[in-house]
């Protein structure tokens, strides 16, 4: 635990490569059970959710070893499908593995995750899914007892929502089922392409990750598998926000374009100039920003909720009046009242979920507390552009997703120092 400490007002100038990206490990570290044999990952973020992965894998007994970027998994000595109830506290991802459990052990339990910072969160898609798959499933206590003593079959699964853990639960949980199974308004996220690639190494039959529709053909067995994770575009886009609110230039190597376009249509709209090449991006910020009319979340390939915090703080320096409205998560604007600390204007409507930034000149450095992950982010970026000294408490949920975000910063000109208390 720990605090950032900015010095605002350098331009940012330079290039940082992006690292793997949260999103896409943890379901893969969720799924290297299935195999049960050994999995080489490359390009593993550093992040603390990843720890957690980790430590949940050997409290089961898998075997791992990190070598420098590179994770090496051997799932041949798992011999428990209960996961600590501590470790999903920690984070309510370890949710996925689920799937992975009732896959590979067709029995598990699990504490049952509960609210989070973002708000209910609730699971019962995820349960009507895999009920539909033939697991029963009991909740008691807090823990939810899966199991499937007759065998998993493949089923049609249409879900309510396109949510992301729920297709990868489905995923895992149907790829050593017997028969098809197809889901319908599936997540479309990229980290769902990065997922199917590294099960289709394993052996998998999974085919239409990217569209609305995907379809697994269950196998008998899976064997070793070596994959290299796709690059963080939620990471990507804070950096370029963070060149974009310092009026600087930078260019991102190790990313993905089309992962990104969500994310640099609406930068195009505050007037940075951006140039994508085949696995690079390069944006040069304006004097001062423009406003957005109206930014609205929504799933892949809409606008990412996980950049909506880091946007408000651009927003908030804006030449101009935007209208933020966030349809994902109900509690994602917690960073509000810090931003506002800060000098920000902005209005947030009775039920949390749209704001209306008029942008200033200039926020004011403050001390100010990090709720959730991407709005420690967002204070992370006001910072950068506020006149003074920010302090932003609470590092640990900013250490779940960025893999010491300081230095990165620092390497492209901030002024900012990680303070361990
Ligand atoms: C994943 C991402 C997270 C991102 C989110 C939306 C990971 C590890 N996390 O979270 O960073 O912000 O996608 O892009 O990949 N819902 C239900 N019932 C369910 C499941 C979800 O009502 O059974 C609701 C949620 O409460 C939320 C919305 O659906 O309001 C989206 O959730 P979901 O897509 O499942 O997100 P996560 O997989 O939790």
């Amino acid at each position: 635990m720990g605090e950032y400490h900015i010095r605002g007002g350098n331009q940012l100038y330079g290039q940082l490569r992006i690292n793997g990206g949260k999103n896409a490990i943890l379901p893969i570290l969720a799924s290297v059970m299935l195999n049960g044999s050994e999995s080489v990952i490359h390009n593993c973020p550093k992040i603390s959710d990843t720890l957690i992965s980790i430590q949940i894998l050997e409290s089961i007994g898998c075997k791992t070893k990190m070598e420098g970027a590179t994770l090496i998994v051997d799932s041949s000595t798992l011999n428990s499908w209960e996961v600590p109830a501590d470790l999903v506290r920690e984070m309510r991802s370890s949710i996925i593995f689920l799937g992975g459990l009732l896959g590979r052990c067709k029995r598990v339990k699990i504490s049952y995750p509960g609210g989070c910072e973002l708000g209910a969160r609730p699971i019962d898609l995820h349960l009507k899914a895999l009920r539909l798959l033939g697991a029963d499933i009991v909740e008691k206590h807090g823990f939810i007892l899966c199991s499937a003593d007759k065998r998993l079959t493949g089923a049609c699964i249409h879900l309510d929502f396109p949510s992301v853990g729920a297709t990868e639960n489905i995923m895992l949980t149907a790829a050593l089922a017997d028969g098809e199974t197809v889901i319908t308004n599936a997540a479309r996220e990229p980290e769902i392409q990065d997922l199917q690639v590294f099960l289709n190494t394993m052996g998998a039959q999974i085919s239409g990750a990217g569209t609305g529709s995907i379809v697994i053909r269950g196998v008998k067995k899976l064997h070793d598998a070596e994959h290299t994770v796709m690059p963080d575009r939620i990471v990507a886009g804070t950096f370029l926000a963070a060149a974009a609110i310092t009026g600087g230039k930078i260019e991102l190597t190790n990313i993905v374009p089309e992962h990104l376009y969500p994310i640099t249509a609406k930068l195009s709209e505050t007037g940075c100039a951006l140039r994508m090449e085949r696995n690079s991006v390069y944006l040069e910020a304006p004097s001062r920003l423009r406003p957005i009319e109206t930014l609205r979340t929504s799933p892949h390939p809409g606008f990412p909720t996980d950049m909506q915090p880091q946007f408000m703080s651009l927003l908030s320096v804006a030449n101009g009046v935007s209208v933020i409205n966030e349809t994902v998560f109900e509690s994602r604007n917690k960073h509000v009242a810090e931003l506002k600390r800060m000098g920000a204007d902005i209005i947030l409507s009775s039920d949390g979920l749209t704001s209306v930034v008029k942008g200033t000149p200039k926020l004011n450095g403050a001390i100010v507390e990090s709720k959730d992950l991407r709005g420690g982010a967002a204070l992370i970026l006001a910072g950068l552009a506020a006149e003074g000294s920010t302090v932003v408490m609470n590092s640990k949920h900013v250490e779940r997703g960025y893999e010491q975000i300081e230095e990165s910063l620092k390497a492209i000109g901030a002024d900012i120092t990680f303070r361990k208390l």
